[in-house]
């Protein structure tokens, strides 16, 4: 009997400490026909190196259309499973396998599966934020800047169950008027924005405007003067003439929105933590050493059972579909 293999850990001790990695990665990049892609959340220097920044809509939309040979996905696990899905003929490499999801780890498909057994007549709406096999449960997938066009592409006789993200659900009933039946999930990054300290971070600082990602709770998304995905917080800031802004959403973001508003103050919203931090600990388990190993040994890879990759298939392209 073979035993299961050893899972893979990167061996940051192997890197020669006198290599210019950036150089390294570029040089790499070529070699390998690769693309890098990048979420808003990933640290400045990894967004720096990337061939495209996005949201997680984006990133799938550029993962199902590159024609590169890898694809180095700087992001989280279910992220680059997506890619996975879409893109099978391509090696889909993490620079940290470890990089989850609070919401993803929260939703495992055996549990999921046995707990849809009491919605039989529902439609299945699943946040992009699944893993593949709650994906093959679905009827279609989502993201945050496409939840609501999701939701109203149902029929409105349809029941409808969301999955895993009760926030960003509410958020959706509440946007749509559509009753649904939610998964109780969570963000563990942005649970921790709550309104008693949006509203002191507020008072502290009346002229800024409030924007929030929709996975924060529903007593912040309401006191939000805007509330969208990172990348419709991102373009909100690029052209609003306001010139402070309270970002209630992973710091990451921060980097794109200063490029792109240099004038403007931005202040991190406060999260009701010990370390005060909003940054999510598995994004940020990324880092540029991580990559370069990604790049140079193609691992860790994502590798997808066919069967489940291809019922994760439809729902995601459902989702592709509706533009
Ligand atoms: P976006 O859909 O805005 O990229 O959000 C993904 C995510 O993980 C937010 O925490
Ligand atoms: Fe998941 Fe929250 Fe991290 Fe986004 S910020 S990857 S939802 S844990």
């Amino acid at each position: 009997m073979s035993l299961p293999a050893a899972p893979y850990v990167p061996d940051l001790e192997s890197i020669d400490p006198s290599l210019d990695l950036v150089a390294e990665i570029q040089r790499l990049r070529k070699e390998r026909k690769a693309i890098i892609l990048a979420h808003y959340y990933q640290e400045p220097e990894i967004q720096d190196l990337a061939d495209f920044v996005g949201d997680s809509l984006q990133l799938s939309q550029q993962a199902a259309a590159t024609d590169a040979e890898v694809i180095a996905f700087c992001g989280v696990h279910f992220m680059a499973e997506t890619a996975k899905i879409l893109s099978p003929g391509k090696r889909v490499v993490i620079p940290d396998m470890d990089a989850g999801c609070s919401l993803a780890d929260r939703c495992p498909a055996d549990q999921f599966g046995e707990w849809l057994k009491q919605f039989p007549d529902h439609e299945v709406v699943s946040y992009i934020n699944c893993s593949a096999g709650v994906k093959a449960l679905s009827t279609v997938i989502c993201t945050s800047s496409n939840a609501v066009r999701v939701v109203e592409s149902i029929p409105s006789h349809k029941k409808i169950v969301f999955a895993p993200d009760r926030h960003l659900g509410k958020w959706v009933m509440k946007q749509t008027g559509r009753e649904m039946v939610l998964w109780p999930g969570f963000c563990i990054v942005h649970e921790q924005f709550t309104a008693k300290r949006v509203a002191a971070m507020k008072a502290l600082h009346p002229e800024a405007k409030l924007i929030a990602h929709p996975e924060c709770e529903a007593a912040v998304s309401q006191m939000a003067d805007f509330v969208g995905s990172t990348a419709a917080l991102l373009n909100f800031v690029a052209k609003d003439p306001g010139r402070a802004f309270i970002v209630a959403t992973e710091a990451g973001i921060l980097h794109q929105m200063q490029l792109r508003r240099p004038d403007a103050e931005l202040i991190p919203a406060p999260a009701d933590s010990g370390c005060n931090c909003s940054l999510c600990p598995y994004m940020k388990l990324n880092s540029v050493e991580k990559l370069y190993l990604a790049l140079r040994d193609l691992r860790p890879e994502i590798i997808l059972d066919e069967a489940v990759r291809l019922g994760a298939l439809r729902p995601v392209e459902r989702m592709l579909a509706l533009g």
